[in-house]
């Protein structure tokens, strides 16, 4: 396979996909696109590591998300550093807070944040951070615990919030959110963001971008978010390709030759 842009942030072990899941990724691998798939469950974390495995281009992160940080216990720091050892399973997500929704109390989710995004310290790997509505919580924990090594996945925060992050050395990927017709402050900030510090990402199946707003979304359609990231930027689509690959093959520390 020849990759050719990376997708920081898919979730293929998702049920959505259980019907068709070797069609779309074939797309993908098609168009050279290679995939980074988080977990958010433990169930969807385990699968997310089983099914990397033979899967050339695909990497798996595994983490609890904020919505179910309640189901976190404490041997589950055991349970995750074993998974780290597996087979291109590259680091800890997604992880983090979300004030929006709160499926799980705050201090909950403060806690497990802190204990996943600790543990990733520890084992010096990197982790992928859903951020939502809850910008000073999570630049407390992220200052408290000092890992260097991140990304804040689909990110739609303020601009003040994404010059802390990246004076912290992080990331910031950028979604289909990008090409919603009501995203210009997120245009606006993908313009300010230094191209080494940007990665590109679908969080498929959810958050398709323009024209297919509201269908199941798939790896192959982080192209068009690198489109409008190109427009943002003035440059080739090549180069967004180009750079966000980089930048992903950086944070991640994938192996190999990526050309
Ligand atoms: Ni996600």
């Amino acid at each position: 396979m020849m990759l050719r842009i990376m997708d920081s942030h898919c979730h293929l072990q998702d049920a959505a996909f259980d019907d068709d899941r070797p069609v779309v990724w074939d797309r993908a691998c098609k168009a050279g696109v290679g995939a980074v798939v988080p977990g958010y469950t433990l169930a969807t974390s385990e699968a997310a590591v089983a099914w990397v495995r033979a899967q050339e281009g695909a990497w798996a992160l595994v983490g609890l998300h904020p919505h179910d940080a309640r189901d976190w216990q404490p041997d589950h720091r055991a349970l995750l550093t074993e998974w780290l050892r597996q087979p291109r399973v590259v680091g800890i997500g997604e992880i983090g807070l979300d004030y929006h929704y709160q499926h799980s109390p705050p201090e909950v989710q403060q806690r497990v944040f802190w204990e996943q995004l600790s543990l990733a310290r520890d084992l010096n790997v990197p982790v992928s951070v859903h951020m939502r509505e809850a910008e000073e919580d999570t630049w407390r924990i992220l200052r408290e615990v000092g890992h260097t090594r991140g990304v804040i996945h689909s990110f739609t925060g303020s601009w003040a919030f994404a010059q802390r992050v990246l004076d912290l050395g992080w990331y910031l990927s950028f979604s289909g959110i990008v090409s919603f017709k009501n995203a210009q402050d997120l245009r606006d900030i993908v313009a300010k963001v230094p191209p080494d510090r940007i990665l590109v990402e679908t969080d498929a199946p959810y958050l398709s971008p323009v024209p297919w707003r509201g269908q199941r979304n798939e790896p192959v359609r982080v192209i068009r978010v690198a489109e409008i990231i190109a427009a943002q930027k003035s440059c080739h689509t090549e180069e967004v390709f180009s750079f966000t690959m980089s930048n992903t093959f950086e944070l991640f520390s994938l192996p190999g030759d990526r050309n």
